[in-house]
C-alpha cells in the first residue's frame, strides 16, 4: 500500500483540444490548494519516457484558461506502447518522486494508462480531453463544445457564399469514427443533410434529399459530412457523384480540418475543464484510481476507465429525425 500522495504528475496526450490548458490550470491550482506538488510532462507519455518535465505552480498556469492548445504540448507516443518505453517512463516518475498521475486525453491516452497501471503501482485518473466527444462516461469531453461553435461559425460563413452563388457545399468535419461534431453542428448550422458514421443512409437517400430541396425552391444547400462517414466515398468523390447525377447543382467542398482543434475555449469548456481538473486531484487524494471523471446530468462523477474505453455513447437519433423535418 502506497503512502500519502505528495506529488502528482500530469500530461496532455493525443489530439489536443481547446480547454486542455484550463484543465492543467485546475490540476495545478488544486495541487497547490491541497499542498501537493504538481509536475507536468511535455508531449504526453513521451515526456515521461524522456524525463522532460516542468514544475506547475499556481502561478505558472496563470493566464492560460483562455488559451487553446496545451502548454505541455501533446503527442501520441509510439515508444510508450512498448514495455521498455513504459519501464523508462516509470523510472523517471520514481526519480521525480511522482506518486500519482492525471492523464488528460482521449481513449488512446486511457489505454496507455491502463497498460501502465497493470505493470506499475501508479494510481491515475483520466480527464476526457478530445474534440470528438467519443468517450462513454461523460456527456461532453473537453474541447467538444468549442469545436461545435467553431464548426457552426465556419458553416455560417460558407452559407453566405453558397447563397450568393446558388451552390451546394459539402463540408467535412472531424470526429474520427464518431459523428457527434457533424450531427450537432450540422443541426446548429441548419444543414440540409448530415452524413455520420453511426447512420449510413446511403448516397441515394442524399440524392433524394437534394432533389427535394431543389423542388422546394432551395437555391443553395449545405451537406455536413463526418470524416468517418461510411458512404464509401470521400467528400470530393461525393461532390463529383452528386453533380454527375444532379447536374443542376454547382457543388464545392470545404474540409475544415485542424482549425476545429484550435481557438479560445468556450465558457462551457473552461468550466467543464476546471471542474474535472479539481475533481481529478480530489479523487486521487481520496484514494481513487483507474477511473475517468465525467459530466453526467450536471454532476462530475467517475467511471471505471476500462468501461470508458470499451463503451461508446449513443448518437442522438432525435437530431437526425429533426434534421429531416427542418430541411423541408
Ligand atoms: O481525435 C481528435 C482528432 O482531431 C480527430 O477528430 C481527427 O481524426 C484526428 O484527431 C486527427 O489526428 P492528427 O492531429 O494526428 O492529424
Amino acid at each position: 500500500m502506497k503512502g500519502p500522495i505528495r506529488k502528482i504528475g500530469v500530461i496532455t496526450s493525443g489530439g489536443d483540444a481547446p480547454g486542455m490548458n484550463a484543465a492543467l490550470r485546475a490540476v495545478a491550482r488544486a495541487c497547490t490548494y491541497y499542498k501537493v506538488e504538481c509536475i507536468g510532462f511535455y508531449r504526453g507519455y513521451q515526456g515521461m519516457i524522456e524525463g522532460d518535465s516542468v514544475e506547475l505552480s499556481a502561478r505558472s498556469v496563470r493566464n492560460i484558461i483562455s488559451k487553446g492548445g496545451t502548454i505541455l504540448k501533446s503527442a501520441r507516443s509510439k515508444e510508450f506502447r512498448t514495455v521498455e518505453g513504459r519501464r523508462k517512463a516509470h523510472e523517471n516518475l520514481i526519480k521525480e518522486g511522482i506518486d500519482a498521475l492525471v492523464l488528460i486525453g482521449g481513449d488512446g491516452t486511457f489505454r496507455g494508462g491502463v497498460a501502465f497501471s497493470k505493470e506499475f503501482d501508479m494510481p491515475f485518473i483520466g480527464i476526457p480531453g478530445t474534440i470528438d466527444n467519443d468517450i462513454a462516461g461523460t456527456a461532453s469531453t473537453i474541447g467538444y463544445d468549442t469545436a461545435l461553435n467553431t464548426v457552426v461559425d465556419s458553416i455560417d460563413k460558407i452559407r453566405d457564399t453558397a447563397s450568393s452563388h446558388n451552390r451546394l457545399f459539402f463540408v467535412e468535419v472531424m470526429g474520427r469514427d464518431a459523428g457527434f461534431i457533424a450531427l450537432n453542428a450540422g443541426v446548429g448550422a441548419g444543414a440540409e443533410e448530415i452524413l455520420i458514421p453511426e447512420e449510413d443512409l446511403g448516397v441515394d437517400r442524399l440524392l433524394q434529399t437534394l432533389q427535394k430541396s431543389k423542388r422546394s425552391g432551395k437555391l443553395s444547400s449545405i451537406v455536413v459530412v463526418s470524416e468517418g462517414d461510411k458512404t464509401g466515398k470521400n467528400v470530393f468523390e461525393l461532390a463529383d457523384y452528386v453533380t454527375e447525377k444532379l447536374p443542376q447543382y454547382d457543388a464545392r467542398v470545404s474540409v475544415l480540418g485542424h482549425m476545429q482543434r484550435g481557438g479560445s475555449p468556450s465558457c462551457f469548456d473552461r468550466v467543464l475543464a476546471s471542474r474535472m481538473g479539481v475533481n481529478a486531484v480530489e479523487f486521487l487524494l481520496d484514494g481513487k484510481s483507474n477511473v475517468m471523471v465525467g459530466l453526467i446530468e450536471g454532476k462530475i462523477i467517475t467511471t471505471d476507465i476500462e468501461q470508458a474505453i470499451k463503451n461508446t455513447h449513443d448518437i442522438n437519433r432525435e437530431l437526425l429525425r429533426i434534421t429531416d423535418i427542418l430541411s423541408v
